[in-house]
C-alpha cells in the first residue's frame, strides 16, 4: 500500500528537495500540494508548487493556502534563505497549469473525508492551513490518518530566535491548535533536521545522475549553501523538509520521545515548542535522534533517479 500524502508547503529550497524526493519515491502517492506563506508569499508558494509538479510530470492538485497567519500579521518572507522567488537564484517561471479552485483548507477537508483514515498530511511550512481546516470541518481531525510536521525544536536551539523554529514562529497560534487537536502528530524538528546535512558534492552528484531535477536542485541549493555557510562557517545545508517525508516512509531511522507539546504564543519565547504542563493533550511523537547517514543516503538515492521516474511518468 502506498503512503497517501498531502504536502503542505512554502517552496522554498528544502521544500523543493522534499517534494522531488517524494515524487521520486514510488512508495508515496502525493495526492496534493497545499501552499502557505513562510519562505515566500502564498502566491509565490502556489506558483512554485505547480512548477515543481510540472517539472517532474507529476499530476497532482495544488490548492492555494492562507495568505496570512490565523490571528496576527505576516512576517516578511525568508528571502535571505531561499531567494526572492523561492529557489535561490533560479529565475521565476510561470507554470502551464493553474491552482485548484478550492482553498487549501477545503481541499484538505474534502480529500480526507473522501478517504477517511488514509491520508497523512506532511506539513513543512507554517501550520495556518491545518488550523483553518480544523475550524472548517469538525470531522477533519478524525478523517486524517496522521500529521507529520517539520517544525519546532524540542531539546535544541531555534533558528529564528534562540528558541523558536521558523515554521512554528511564523504562526504560533495555528501551531498550538494543531498540537492541541486529538490526532496522531509527529514533530520532526531542528533536533533532527539539522543533524542530516548535504554538501555541494552531493548536489553535483544529483545533477550528474538526474540533470533535470538534480540539476535544478543543485542550482537552487547554491543560494542555500551561501546562507548556511554564513551561519555555520561550513558549506553544507540542513535537510529540514526532506526529514519530514522520511519520517513517513522510514520512521525506523528516527528515535522519538512521546510527550504533549504546547507552543508559546506571547512574549520573548514566542514560537517555542515547549512541554505542555496539563493533562488534557494527546501525546506527540517528537523526533529526538536520527540515523543521519542513512537519511542522507535515502535522499540521494531517490533523487538520483528522479529524472528516470519523471520520464516514465511523461511517457505513460
Ligand atoms: C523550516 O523553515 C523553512 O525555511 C524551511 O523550508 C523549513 O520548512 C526550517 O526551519
Ligand atoms: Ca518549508
Amino acid at each position: 500500500m502506498k503512503h497517501k500524502v498531502i504536502i503542505d508547503t512554502d517552496p522554498g529550497i528544502d521544500d523543493a528537495m522534499a517534494i522531488h524526493m517524494a515524487f521520486a519515491d514510488q512508495s508515496i502517492d502525493v495526492i496534493g500540494l497545499t501552499s502557505i506563506f513562510g519562505n515566500v508569499t502564498t502566491h509565490t508558494a502556489t506558483r512554485n508548487a505547480l512548477r515543481l509538479a510540472e517539472m517532474a510530470y507529476y499530476r497532482t492538485i495544488v490548492a492555494p493556502g492562507a495568505l496570512v497567519p490565523l490571528i496576527r500579521g505576516a512576517e516578511p518572507p525568508a528571502d535571505f534563505v531561499h531567494g526572492a522567488e523561492g529557489f535561490g537564484t533560479v529565475p521565476a517561471a510561470t507554470p502551464a497549469g493553474s491552482a485548484d479552485g478550492r482553498s487549501a483548507a477545503q481541499f484538505l477537508c474534502e480529500s480526507c473525508a473522501a478517504a477517511p483514515g488514509e491520508i497523512t498530511i506532511c506539513a513543512v511550512g507554517p501550520l495556518t492551513n491545518l488550523a483553518a481546516a480544523l475550524s472548517l470541518d469538525p470531522n477533519f481531525v478524525r478523517n486524517v490518518k496522521s500529521i507529520v510536521i517539520m517544525g519546532g525544536s524540542y531539546a535544541y536551539h531555534g533558528n529564528v530566535t534562540g528558541c523558536a523554529e521558523a515554521n512554528i514562529w511564523n504562526d504560533p497560534d495555528a501551531a498550538d491548535r494543531v498540537f492541541a487537536a486529538d490526532w496522531d502528530v509527529t514533530m520532526v524538528g531542528l533536533d533532527v533536521t539539522e543533524r542530516t546535512q548535504c554538501t555541494p558534492d552531493d548536489f553535483a552528484f544529483l545533477a550528474s545522475q538526474s540533470p533535470q531535477i538534480g540539476g535544478f536542485l543543485r542550482r537552487a541549493a547554491d543560494f542555500y549553501f551561501d546562507f548556511h555557510q554564513s551561519k555555520t562557517g561550513v558549506r553544507s545545508c540542513f535537510m529540514h523538509d526532506p526529514s519530514a517525508i522520511l519520517a513517513i516512509t522510514d520512521a525506523h531511522l528516527f528515535g522519538f520521545e512521546v510527550v504533549p507539546i504546547a507552543v508559546i504564543c506571547d512574549g520573548e519565547e514566542i514560537g517555542r515548542t515547549a512541554l505542555y504542563e496539563g493533562q488534557d493533550r494527546r501525546l506527540v511523537k517528537v523526533a529526538t535522534s536520527v540515523d543521519n547517514v542513512a537519511a542522507r543516503e535515502k535522499f540521494l538515492g531517490l533523487v538520483a533517479h528522479a529524472d528516470d521516474i519523471s520520464e516514465m511518468r511523461k511517457a505513460g
